[in-house]
This record gives C-alpha cells, structure tokens and sequence, in this order.
C-alpha cells in the first residue's frame, strides 16, 4: 500500500505515521450548533469552513400568530415536542454521526427562560451521552458573527441587530469583545412592528395570514402611501445611540383607532388606509434605526474604533430581512463610506446554523470550550459586551440630515 519496498521497513512506519497525521490534520472540524432561544427550534451540522452539511428547522411562528404573541409555555412545549426530531434531522441530513462531531454549540443566553431550558437539557444529554465538548452560546454575539460564514469580515466591525427581542449597536472587536454602543430602552423593533401588525388585523389580510409583522408590514406597505400618516420619529432630541419603539408604536395605535372611528370598522376588520399605515410605520421605524446607526459610525469615527481600510457595517436579526431598512441603511453606510453588509434572510433570523458557526469561531480560536458540564446554565437577561452607551451619550454627536428618500 505505502511504497516502502526500497526505504526499509523504518523509513516505512515514518512514513505511514506521518500519513496518519496529516489525516488528522486536515480532517474538518464538525460542530453541531442547536437554537430554542425564542420561537424556532434550530439544529445544523457545520464544517470549519462554513459550510453547512445538514440543517434542520421548526418554526412556531404560525402557533404564535394564531394566539397573538408568545406565550412561554406554549413555546416551551412546541421545543420540547420538535428538539429530538430537529436535531436528528440536521445530523442525518449531514450524513455525520454524533461520535464524528468535534463539539456541541447550543444558546444558553439571552432568550426566553423555558425556551432556553429546553435547548440546554437536551445537549447537555447529548454531550454526556456522546462525550463530547459543549460550547455555550450569546444568542446576540452569533447574529453578530453570522456575516463572517459568508464573506471574510475582519475585526472591529459595527454591527446592528435588530430583531423581535433585542434592538442594539455595537462595535464588534473580537469574537466575544463587543462594545455596547445602544440598544432600544422599551420593546425591540420587531416586536414594535408585530404589535403594529396585531393592530391593523393584519391576520385577516388575505396576503399576510401567515406572515410574521413584520413581513405583513414590509409586503403591504409596497403599496401604501408613506406620507398619508406622519409619525414622529422618536428621540430625535436625545443625542445618543439608544433607541425608543413604544411611544412610536403607540403613535400608530392611536392613529388606527381614530381611523376605525371615522371608517365605523370594528376591531379585527381592516382599515381602507392600511397599506398607508403599514408604509409609515415601516417609514418611521426605518428612519429611527437609520439615525442611531449613523450617529453611532461618527462616534466610532471620531474615537478611531473603526479600520480605515474597508470600514464595515453589519446588519442582522429578523428585522434586518426588511428590504426598505437595508435600503435607508445604504444612504447611510454611501454617505458615511462604510461597507454594508447583511445576510441572507434566512440567516437573519433565528437558526442552528449561526450557532453551529459560531461554535466554529470559538472552537478555532480555543474560547468558551467546556469538558464539564456540571456548572452550566441559562440566562434570560445577558448584555451584549462592555456598555459604553453613556460614553456615547456624553458625545451627544449630532447627525447631519440626510434624505432618506427609497424607491419602494
Ligand atoms: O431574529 P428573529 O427571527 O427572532 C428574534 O430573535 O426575535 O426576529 C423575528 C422578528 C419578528 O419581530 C418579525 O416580525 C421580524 O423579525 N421580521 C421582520 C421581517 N421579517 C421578520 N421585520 C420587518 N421586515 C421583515 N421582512
Ligand atoms: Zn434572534
């Protein structure tokens, strides 16, 4: 088999050893990353160089939309009855056997407390049960480095997340070193568009029953006209890179009564201006999150935080599969000459894949890699790095006017 015959039976062993380890060393490294932070049960089988060999997927977003939000037990339920069927469907479609897996990545924060648990108590079954590392897992940091699976993102890079739990702008300098630069003070933007959502009965809409708010909101407002309704944008006297949805969605939510009022339409109808309604909205939240994020690239301009060379903006969470917000983002990233990039929808939102690749990113570098097990734990509240949103503050930058005017 080795061609030994003239070098003599040394000369042959070192060569097979050697061959052994070169074996070894290339062999890819395989994480199994596993999501039930929220609302999806997520599991995927990932190479080290990003590419997903099997992928698997349980969303309870139809669930949630028929009993108007999530309601914890109910979410914990949907995971516990999908997790064992997720996973194992991630790990045949990969065609990797669990004794193959270099480690187990799983959420362990932040997130919903029962939705967490479930996704904890099933790994760390599996990694005792296949002796296996555990890589615990920032829900947050793995939206944040998501981007990296897909283009060679170098460190620091900024980095918007907004989705239906957490609204919030960072510096990213390492993969577990982030800069806390704002994050939203009440509800997260989507949150704020499904409630937006709720009000408008979009459910009832032939073309948004089965569509999270936020889709409802960016599909109908395509045909709405943005100027019919004028809504504030928040803070705009607040010089900081926090953000503000409540009283914004409050805003719509008086404007829709009154409508109803004038229209005589009973709750659960829909309005004749919805589309208008629906386009402002999604007007106000985009120019909200556009003004924070551009006050925040000069205040890392101004304290040098950001390369010279190729400065970068990332944006992810579901709210960032929202076509109109990357487009406002653009005019900001093209006046401010950062770099704009965003993944592909279906990695915005919650999945196993980003927390498989996360767990590659830990792995590579050799952080957060645990052989016991025995003191690991969830946490529903966990803040993204170092906070420094009063440093911002204190800054109180003021943002030059922009038009943000899209073509939808
Ligand atoms: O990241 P994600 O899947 O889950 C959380 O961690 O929250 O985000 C879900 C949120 C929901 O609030 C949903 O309405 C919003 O993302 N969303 C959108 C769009 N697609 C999903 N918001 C605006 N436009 C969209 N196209
Ligand atoms: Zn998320």
């Amino acid at each position: 088999m080795f061609p030994c015959v003239l070098n003599g039976p040394v000369r042959c062993w070192m060569k097979l050893t050697t061959s052994i380890r070169a074996f070894t060393a290339v062999r890819p490294r395989l994480v199994l990353g596993i999501e039930t932070s929220c609302d999806e049960t997520g599991a995927a089988v990932l190479d080290d160089t990003g590419i997903i060999l099997g992928e698997s997927l349980h969303s309870q977003k139809q669930t949630h939309l028929d009993s108007g939000g999530i309601i914890p037990p109910v979410a914990q339920r949907l995971h516990r009855e999908n997790i064992c069927r997720v996973v194992q469907e991630a790990l045949d479609r990969s065609g990797i056997e669990p004794n193959e897996l270099t480690a187990v990545a799983t959420t362990v924060k932040p997130g919903l407390s029962l939705s967490l648990g479930i996704g904890l108590d099933f790994s760390l079954k599996f990694v005792r049960l296949h002796e296996k590392p555990f890589i615990p897992i920032h829900h947050m940091e793995a939206h944040a480095l998501t981007v990296r699976m897909l283009h060679p993102v170098d460190f620091p890079f900024l980095v918007l997340l907004v989705s239906g739990g957490h609204t919030l702008l960072a510096l990213a300098k390492e993969i577990d070193e982030f800069l806390l630069l704002g994050q939203t003070l009440d509800v997260a933007a989507g949150d704020s568009l499904d409630k937006i959502a709720r009000s408008l009965s979009l459910r009832n809409h032939p073309e948004c029953s089965t569509l999270s708010g936020g889709q409802a909101i960016e599909l109908l407002a395509k045909e709405g006209d943005r100027r019919a309704f004028h809504f504030k944008t928040p803070m705009g006297q607040i010089y900081d890179c926090n953000f503000s949805f409540a009283g914004l969605q409050n805003q719509v939510t008086m404007a829709i009564k009154k409508k109803e009022k004038e229209e005589g339409v009973e709750t659960g109808q829909l309005l004749s201006c919805v589309k208008d309604i629906a386009a402002a909205s999604q007007h106000t939240v985009a120019s909200h999150i556009a003004k924070r994020t551009h006050r925040a690239i000069l205040f890392c301009k101004s304290k040098g935080l950001l390369p010279q060379h190729n400065p970068t903006l990332v944006v992810s969470g579901g709210v960032a599969s929202n076509e109109y917000i990357r487009q406002t983002l653009k005019i900001v990233t093209d006046a401010t000459g950062l770099h704009l990039l965003c993944p592909p929808s279906k990695l915005c939102t919650d999945n196993g894949v980003m927390i498989a690749w996360n767990g590659i990113e830990r792995l590579k570098q050799g952080k957060g890699i645990m052989s016991h097990t025995e003191e690991v734990k969830y946490e529903p509240k966990a803040p993204l790095g170092l906070d420094i949103t009063s440093e911002v503050k204190d800054a109180a930058i003021k943002v030059p006017p922009l038009k943000l005017r899209i073509n939808s």
